[in-house]
């Protein structure tokens, strides 16, 4: 299917949600090389929760500061405003997609956890081939397989179908998507992420994290996520929806110039990475409590 379908359907799911007005603001601040820290700080505090849940990541283990970091501008000083971007994107797609719950076949807590194990994996592998924004791998990690919620929540039916056919024979998840709507989660992340004017790696992440060496063109980080996804995908971290098990091939690692010792190396830290980032996974049970109590 064409691009301009992907379009139409996006259209035609009215409720799709757009990212909160301040994260939008953050985001085109960001990339004007004339934003100062104090800009940043004074967008993010005019939304209070946001900035309280910008707070206890920050100060989680995950990030393992010795003392407290108290407001937005001194976490921005420490960590840098591209982190506190990435982190409030997090935090509000958790907002959007982490509180809704599993509708049917489809598990949302363990496609969370797989989004989130890719997240840390990313960031682990990123960190190791010195790739500028280790932060931004975090996040690609994170919202690689977005498309699949969305999928969930609003094409409910047929990805119901896609999940059934799954169970009939052993296929790539994104393949039975394109057999039955005629594109995949990959394909209409890749739209929402342009409409979110999110930064090109990001979209490209999502765009191609399946097959990254067809798009050569991308940036590295798409090569990064993949190898994050192949990662947790053969770790068991959460399920993804599908039990066919993707290669890492031999490209890919020759083109991240990763050695074998390296890839030793992330397979045994990633489980207590994952334990760290126990406070992501809690953002979106916690969401899903708030929601339950109130409905
Ligand atoms: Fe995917
Ligand atoms: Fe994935």
């Amino acid at each position: 299917m064409e691009k301009v379908n992907i379009e139409r359907i996006i259209e035609r799911i009215k409720d799709l949600p757009t990212l909160p007005d301040v994260v939008m603001k953050v985001n085109q601040l960001a990339n004007d090389p004339k934003t100062s820290a104090t800009d940043i700080a004074k967008i993010i505090t005019t939304d209070q929760s946001l900035s309280m849940k910008i707070l206890k990541l920050v100060n989680s283990a995950f990030f393992g500061f010795p003392g407290e970091i108290k407001s937005i501008s001194h976490a921005i000083t420490i960590l840098g405003f591209k982190t506190i971007q990435n982190i409030a994107l997090t935090i509000s797609v958790f907002d959007m997609f982490g509180k809704s719950k599993s509708l049917g076949n489809f598990d949302r807590k363990e496609f969370w956890k797989h989004s989130i194990g890719c997240a840390v994996c990313g960031r682990l592998v990123a960190t190791k081939l010195h790739y500028e924004d280790a932060d931004l791998a975090f996040t690609g990690g994170l919202l690689h397989d977005i498309g699949k919620i969305i999928l969930d929540q609003y094409l409910h039916n047929e990805f119901v179908k896609v999940l059934e056919e799954l169970t009939k024979k052993p296929a790539f998840i994104y393949d039975v998507e394109k057999e039955v709507l005629g594109f995949n989660h990959s394909n209409l992340g890749e739209q929402l992420a342009s409409n979110w004017k999110l930064p090109k790696p990001l979209i490209d992440v999502i765009g191609h994290h399946h097959k990254p060496m067809a798009h050569p063109q991308d940036d590295k980080l798409t090569y990064i996520v993949h190898m994050a996804d192949v990662i947790c995908r053969a770790k068991k971290i959460g399920a993804n929806g599908d039990s066919r098990q993707p290669k890492l091939g031999k490209e890919i690692v020759e083109e991240l110039g990763f050695s074998l010792l390296d890839l030793e190396l992330i397979l045994r830290q990633v489980n207590s990475e994952m334990n760290k980032a126990i406070d992501f996974l809690k953002l979106t049970s916690a969401a899903s409590r708030e929601q339950s109590t109130s409905s």
